[in-house]
């Protein structure tokens, strides 16, 4: 058996239904990936090309961001043709090409749905704003004598947007829009709306796509009177989504962009009714105040809010994306602090938030880099990887709207980070080259041959988490401490949690033999964590465990048992454990 068909038949893209419960998200956009026809932008072609790449990383996930043909004035989110692909990025049967060899890989794909909004560019509103008031096709859009209704909904863009509503010429009507002013917001009331995203569902799906980002989600109904955020109507429709696709393409995967308090977002999973997956957004900033203050409460504080989700149901949880560090999901307080923090300099705000990449948020300091992602990989859910931060790309603030953090991959020393043979000048953005974070000193092919190179780092976290399903599957207990800068938990298999009585040993269960004080798939695994720049103590009440033996999972060096007492541990500034209970 080849190597490549060894790790798809570890890692198969077969029919699984929960697949998305151990999936490791690795976002991308192709644009900025691998240009392979030497245009200057990246394509599809180019991705294929480093598809052994991303399996080498570990990931088995991909998630695209929007690649169709669009006038790129909100980065593609502005779509004029939903089943076509971006001349830019190459052609469907580019597409077709690269989807068959990342599932020979086994290696998923997910895509985006941007069903709120299309781009003043689509034929839709171009025939809209022509047709009859009150007609079919008027209608697929919103539109108003006045820019006075619906004045409880929040402006999302407000570095450029003073309203929702927008004036037509053509029209000589309002639209109503959620976004950017070139970004209409479509009009769900209407069923041949409701009909048309059924058809580009049915396109993409049909083509194989693993799963679909809803983008924008809580925003398709609007009503009088309320923030039109969440409203009944919006999840009716992403009811009746969910059972057409489960009824028409089995196993694939929805995933809410929901950027919502937990218990609003929770309403887009509904028990397993409508999406599979949701990404956690307050929990995001929460990550990073935590190792700012040196103290677990707000992410613990979080986690607490956070209701419990069908077992069938998973979050996404990231540490950065393709858009600003959005501070919308934390109050007033917890924003100043984020902003004095962490945007030191004005123009690293963006909108309601900061753009700027994680290599760059913690300075390049590696011991938080990892740090940060020790708990990206370790808290419940499916963990979603930017592109570049497996490396430590940093960003270019002084690009306009959220282009700082979408610059080139950087894959070698060479001519622009060895990401195109285009002119520099014809690149779609200029490659990082400042001497910290510049493609110098930080690319792919540096990393490669540094086995103690960050690449390298995850490389080895991703395979650990691999092996131990319950980072996916299992619940968590948080431990409590009176170290205020330790954080602990510990994940519990499904079936082992709960009570005052001890768990029993699941690793031999179905999980085949395992010598003896070797972590098995089916263990707990104890994290412990140290928030702070100092080394720190942590006393652990483990009495339910007592008997059992930690084992450090990277070293796999046993620990001494748990007894009666309080497990005392010691961390190195920002250092972390995870140990598989014996
Ligand atoms: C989502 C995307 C963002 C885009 C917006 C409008 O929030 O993540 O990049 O600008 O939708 O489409």
């Amino acid at each position: 058996m080849s190597a490549r068909s060894k790790a798809a038949s570890r890692n198969s893209t077969g029919p699984e239904p929960l697949w998305y419960k151990d999936a490791i998200f690795y976002e991308l956009r192709v644009r900025s990936y691998y240009d392979a026809n030497g245009d200057g932008v990246g394509d599809f072609e180019g991705l294929t090309k480093r598809l052994d790449y991303l399996q080498s990383l570990g990931v088995n996930t991909l998630w695209l961001l929007p690649f169709y043909p669009s006038p790129m004035r909100d980065d593609g989110y502005d779509i004029s043709d939903y089943t076509e692909i971006h001349p830019d990025c190459g052609t469907l049967r580019d597409f077709k090409v690269f989807l068959r060899e990342a599932h020979a890989r086994g290696l998923r794909v997910v895509t985006e749905l941007v069903l709120n909004h299309t781009s003043d560019q689509h034929e839709w509103f171009q025939r809209a704003r022509r047709a009859a008031p009150g007609s079919v096709h008027r209608d697929y859009y919103m539109w108003s004598d006045t820019p006075d209704k619906f004045r409880d909904v929040r402006i999302i863009f407000q570095d450029f947007e003073p309203s929702n509503w927008s004036w037509d010429p053509v029209a000589k009507a309002y639209y109503f829009h959620r976004f950017f002013s070139h970004q209409p917001d479509l009009n769900y009331d209407n069923p041949a709306v409701r009909r048309e995203i059924m058809r580009i569902v049915a396109f993409w799906l049909g083509h194989g796509v693993d799963g679909l980002r809803l983008d924008a989600v809580p925003y398709l109904y609007k009503r009088e009177g309320t923030g039109c955020e969440n409203l009944p109507e919006t999840h009716a429709f992403l009811r009746e989504l969910r059972s057409y696709i489960d009824e028409n393409f089995p196993n694939r995967m929805l995933l809410a962009e929901a950027n919502q308090w937990p218990e609003d977002a929770v309403a887009y999973l509904a028990e397993g009714r409508e999406c599979q997956m949701a990404f956690h957004f307050p929990l995001m900033p929460r990550i990073f105040m935590s190792v700012r203050m040196e103290d677990r409460y707000p992410l613990t504080d979080i986690w607490a809010q956070t209701p419990d989700i069908d077992p069938s149901c998973q979050w996404a949880l990231f540490l950065r994306n393709h858009d600003e560090l959005t501070l919308e999901m934390v109050t007033d307080e917890e924003r100043d602090y984020m902003y004095s923090e962490y945007a030191k300099d004005p123009r690293m705000k963006r909108n309601i938030g900061i753009g700027r990449r994680l290599a760059t948020l913690v300075d390049n300091d590696r011991r938080v880099a990892e740090l940060l992602h020790s708990l990206l990989f370790s808290l419940p859910g499916s963990p979603v990887l930017y592109y570049g931060d497996e490396i430590g790309m940093g960003d270019n603030i002084y690009l306009g709207d959220r282009d700082a953090v979408r610059t080139p991959m950087q894959w070698s020393p060479d001519r622009n980070a060895g990401f195109s043979r285009a002119d520099f000048a014809q690149l779609y953005l200029p490659p990082l080259m400042d001497p910290v974070y510049g493609f110098q000193s930080v690319n792919v092919e540096a990393q490669m041959r540094n086995p103690s190179s960050l690449l390298h780092w995850m490389r080895r976290m991703l395979e650990v988490r691999r092996q131990h399903p319950v980072f996916g599957t299992g619940s968590i207990e948080v431990i409590s401490t009176d170290n205020p800068s330790a954080l602990a938990y510990i994940r519990v298999p499904t079936g082992a949690e709960g009570g005052t009585s001890k768990p029993r040993r699941t690793r031999r269960a179905g999980n085949g033999p395992s010598p003896e004080g070797t972590p098995a798939a089916g263990d707990a695994v104890l994290c412990v964590s140290n928030l702070s720049r100092f080394a720190q103590p942590a006393q652990l009440p483990l009495h339910r465990w007592e008997g059992m033996t930690p084992i450090e999972l990277l070293g796999r060096t046993p620990f001494p048992p748990i007894g009666e007492l309080p497990y005392f541990v010691t961390l190195p500034p920002y250092g972390f454990y995870w140990f598989g209970l014996v």
